[in-house]
């Protein structure tokens, strides 16, 4: 699902970016997939998945294969 039209980023893209990087902001997140805030209306949105993503993260195993922690291809 794309969660920021001005950038055309997906749920998928922040969790992704999440499990990499470890931001801590929504701007971090906006910078790890090479991009910036353009309106801010998606900011609230990537911020609840970024808590989601993170959270899970810190729930697993270490070297689980959940969606938080996606095999290297
Ligand atoms: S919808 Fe994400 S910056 Fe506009």
């Amino acid at each position: 699902m794309i969660v920021c039209s001005c950038n055309v980023l997906s749920d998928q893209a922040i969790r992704t970016a999440c499990s990499k990087a470890a931001p801590r902001t929504a701007g971090q997140v906006y910078g790890c997939l090479g991009c910036s805030a353009q309106c801010g209306r998606c900011a609230r949105t990537i911020r609840k998945i970024m808590d989601e993503a993170l959270s899970a993260a810190a729930a697993c195993p270490a070297g689980c294969a959940c969606a938080a922690h996606p095999k290297e291809a």
